[in-house]
């Protein structure tokens, strides 16, 4: 192997005492092909099994906590103790193949497609549409009904627990609804909820701390907590990267395994509420100062850019897009086979990818989202 490339390489001790044999990551990604019933089905542990055998972690896409957070059509649960078999099976999965297992948990809000959720009782901080919903105005959750949730967070990672999974990571990425309650934009409340940035910050905290809990109660083992967040918001009045860097700031110090930044692009620069003189990453590594790991993430696509993220100071570097086009991106980098890796994808690979079918279709339906070429693949 390329002696540049030993970085990634190098083993990680997280705060709770998980070892990660490199700083690889698989990033969340949802792939709309779980059972009816909310069952992980078999194309997707097939899909799982051959990405987990390099990386050091893998992040499962996101699971809903509760039956009215279901953010997708095939997402799996985590809502009932009835879904500990498919969870396990999940975890069992991706552990047999020697990465850690993370579970992605999650409540949608105000972005859950009405069909998914009982009674198409679509829920958020306040009563303000996404333009992603067709418009449709959620309900402002219930002082009780929150704390519910709160508590539905804690369920399920006593359930990641109980299914054998190292850890999971708290979404409040992505406009989902933690996030919803960390915006000013979603979030009008003036009830403990919301307010002033404190109050904004009460549910994502109020999750951190029950997630913590429960892991305290109920692990027997070593068990990471993770937490994800979006660094800025295209809307009026949305997250700002000033708002962003307050939050990472508290963040930082809740004693959590990691903080993971969503970005799509890894050099992407401020917008708005901090100057661009840094990428994102670099203000919210400042930021951190070392207190906590962070990942680092978007558009990876070669060991030299995933070099370039870890030099920056993350500890991890997540992949992925590119783990879906080139399971074997790892094992390519061990081997010294660098020029094989793929960073595109041909309409042929579906069944040498080991790719799902609504995984496929929606990548071959979001042009730009992927690379999609002519011809034969390495
Ligand atoms: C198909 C797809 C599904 C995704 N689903 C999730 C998800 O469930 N949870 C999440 O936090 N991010 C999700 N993401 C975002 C990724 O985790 C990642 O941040 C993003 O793709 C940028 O990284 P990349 O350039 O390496 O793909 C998804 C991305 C893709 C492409």
């Amino acid at each position: 192997m390329n002696s540049n490339f030993t970085p990634l390489f190098e083993e990680l001790a997280l705060r709770s005492g998980i070892q990660l044999k490199n700083r690889v990551v698989m990033a969340p990604m949802t792939n709309w092909s779980s059972n009816e019933d909310g069952t992980v089905s078999e194309e997707e542990l097939k899909y799982y099994e051959r990405r987990s055998s390099g990386v050091g972690m893998v992040i499962t896409a996101c699971t809903y906590v509760t039956r009215n957070g279901k953010g997708f059509a095939g997402e799996f649960g985590g809502d009932t103790d009835e879904m500990i078999p498919s969870l396990r099976s999940l975890a069992a999965t991706i552990k047999g193949q020697g990465a850690k297992a993370l579970l992605q948990i999650f409540h949608g809000g105000r972005m859950c497609p009405p069909e998914l959720i009982p009674g198409g009782d679509l829920v958020s901080a306040s009563d303000i549409p996404s333009d992603q919903n067709g418009n449709l105005v959620p309900r402002s959750l219930a002082d009780e009904e929150v704390e519910a949730i709160v508590r539905d967070f804690g369920e399920a990672t006593r359930r990641a627990i109980e299914a054998g999974f190292d850890g999971v990571e708290i979404h409040g990425a992505n406009g989902y609804l933690l996030q919803q309650f960390f915006s000013p934009h979603t979030n009008r409340r003036n009830d403990r909820w919301g307010g002033d940035f404190d109050k904004r910050l009460r549910f994502p905290l109020a999750v951190v701390d029950e997630v913590k809990r429960v892991v305290a109660a109920h692990a027997k083992q070593p068990f990471a907590v993770g937490y994800r967040f979006s660094p800025e918001e295209p809307e009026e009045n949305g997250i700002t990267m000033d708002d962003t860097l307050k939050l990472v700031n508290v963040l930082a110090d809740k004693q959590l395994d990691y903080l993971h930044v969503s970005l799509m692009e890894y050099k992407s620069k401020p917008r708005v509420g901090a100057d661009d003189s840094k990428s994102r990453l670099e203000w919210i590594l400042d930021t951190v100062a070392d207190r906590t790991p962070v990942i680092g993430v978007g558009s990876v696509h070669t060991p030299e850019e995933a070099v370039e993220v870890l030099q920056t100071g993350s500890a991890l570097v997540a992949l992925g897009r590119e783990l879906i086009m080139e399971p074997d991106w790892v094992q390519k980098i061990v081997e010294g086979q660098v020029n094989e890796i793929n960073t595109t994808l041909s309409k042929q690979d579906q069944q040498r990818l080991v790719i799902p079918d609504p995984l496929w279709q929606g990548i071959m339906n979001a042009p730009g989202w992927f690379p999609v070429v002519d011809g034969d693949q390495k």
